[in-house]
């Protein structure tokens, strides 16, 4: 996953890099600036003082010195006047320059807080647009396989999204949809499309570079995730047993349901019982040359990393984790029908009684395809991210 939110302290990341929201002196202060330097020790002032300095939107690079980072990007972020003054553009310049040194300096992850959005009140929901736009261009643009950390000290997100916590505290009655998704996925189970055994997809989408997880938490974190991956595969198995005493087609068989699209008319029968047959990766690539992108265009919006994105290509029969087939589906912008065929594909379905598939459909119901506010809305209920 090429970008990633994060909740924690900058200072104790194992990244390659962390930045630094310093001010021009470079020689400390408060926030951010001030728990680095502390954390770092005084060799890291020194370090600075023979730096003379910073302006805002430029950044300077020294060691880590007592941090686990081994670098140091310090950069100067803009002061908020309302927004008229450039602010943006000194904003985006902090990331661009930042990444850019990270990548001379051969870093394979780098980590940044929320530049501005403390002392220099930048307005934290700008402050998190700038950054995501300008990270997720930049490594789009050097197809660069650097793993970029968000690393909020709080997470506050919770705030923006009212409607979303409404429904979401709202989840509660029988999961219609996963019937719905148990009917599809006994499509699935049935024969139109026997499942791939082999490896668990997420061992293959561990990051290949990170030995370590960057976040002592992440340890914790990584296993929490690897848990609530782990029960939703059984739970997405559990839905693809078939309910005791049914037989596949238990339910009227609703073409609509599995081809995505009405048998008759816009698709003949005989293409759509071809698609029965069509695996997950043979349908992300013909819905890639639909729509005329180039796959780095699809992974890179999708917040796959190359090499995962290889794989998939290479194995028509590769099983990808649920966030990574939405991931996909969100970059090619699938409506939600055929979204939930691609899913059907990978085996597995949107159910109305799960926080992150709740979140999913919401966006997705509203056209919005932004992937990183879709990550941000996931971070901010505690859900797994899109994207591997
Ligand atoms: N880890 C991660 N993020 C942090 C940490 C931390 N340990 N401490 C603070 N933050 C977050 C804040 O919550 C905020 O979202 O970093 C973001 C940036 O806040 P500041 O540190 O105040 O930086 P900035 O707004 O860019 O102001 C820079 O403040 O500390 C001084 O010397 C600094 O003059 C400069 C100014």
């Amino acid at each position: 996953m090429p970008l990633y939110i994060r909740k924690g302290d900058i200072t104790e990341i194992r990244a390659d890099a962390i930045v630094n929201a310093a001010n021009p002196s470079l020689l400390g202060g408060g926030g951010v600036d001030g728990a680095i330097h502390r954390a770092a020790g005084p060799a890291l002032r020194e370090e600075c003082a023979a730096l003379g300095g910073c302006s805002p939107g430029e950044a300077k690079i020294t060691a880590g010195y007592r941090l686990p980072a081994k670098h140091v990007i310090h950069t100067v972020g803009p002061i908020w006047q309302g927004g008229g003054a450039g602010e943006r553009e000194t904003l985006a310049s902090c990331y661009r320059e930042a990444l850019g040194l990270a990548e001379q300096a051969g870093c394979a992850s780098v980590a940044f807080p929320l530049i501005s959005a403390g002392a220099y009140g930048y307005p934290p929901a700008e402050a998190m647009a700038v950054a995501a736009d300008m990270i997720l261009s930049w490594l789009g643009g050097h197809d660069s396989d650097m793993q970029v950390f968000l690393v909020l000290y709080e997470n506050r997100l919770r705030e923006r999204y009212r409607d979303l916590r409404r429904t979401l505290e709202r989840l509660s009655g029988p999961p219609e949809a996963a019937a719905h998704g148990d009917m599809l996925l006994s499509l699935s189970v049935s024969g139109a499309h026997p499942m791939p055994s082999g490896a668990k997809a997420e061992k293959a989408e561990k990051h290949p570079k990170l030995k370590k997880p960057l976040f002592r938490r992440e340890k914790k974190n990584a296993s929490a995730a690897d848990a609530a991956r782990e029960s939703e595969e059984e739970a997405c198995s559990a839905d693809m047993a078939l309910p005791a005493g049914a037989a596949p087609h238990a339910r009227p068989f609703d073409d609509t349901l599995a081809f995505g699209k009405p048998a008759t008319g816009s698709q003949s029968l005989a293409d759509a019982v071809a698609m029965i047959d069509e695996s997950f990766s043979e349908m992300l690539l013909r819905k890639i040359d639909e729509r005329g992108m180039k796959d780095a265009e699809c992974y890179h919006r999708a917040n796959v990393d190359r090499k995962l994105f290889s794989k998939i290509r290479s194995d028509p029969h590769y099983r990808p984790s649920k966030p990574t087939a939405i991931a996909f589906a969100i970059a090619l912008e699938l409506p939600m029908r055929e979204t939930e065929e691609l899913l059907l594909k990978a085996g597995y379905a949107l159910s109305p009684s799960t926080a992150f598939d709740v979140i999913i459909r919401y966006f997705i119901e509203r056209g919005n395809y932004n992937l990183f506010e879709i990550n941000e809305a996931l971070f901010a209920f505690d859900q797994n991210q899109l994207g591997a």
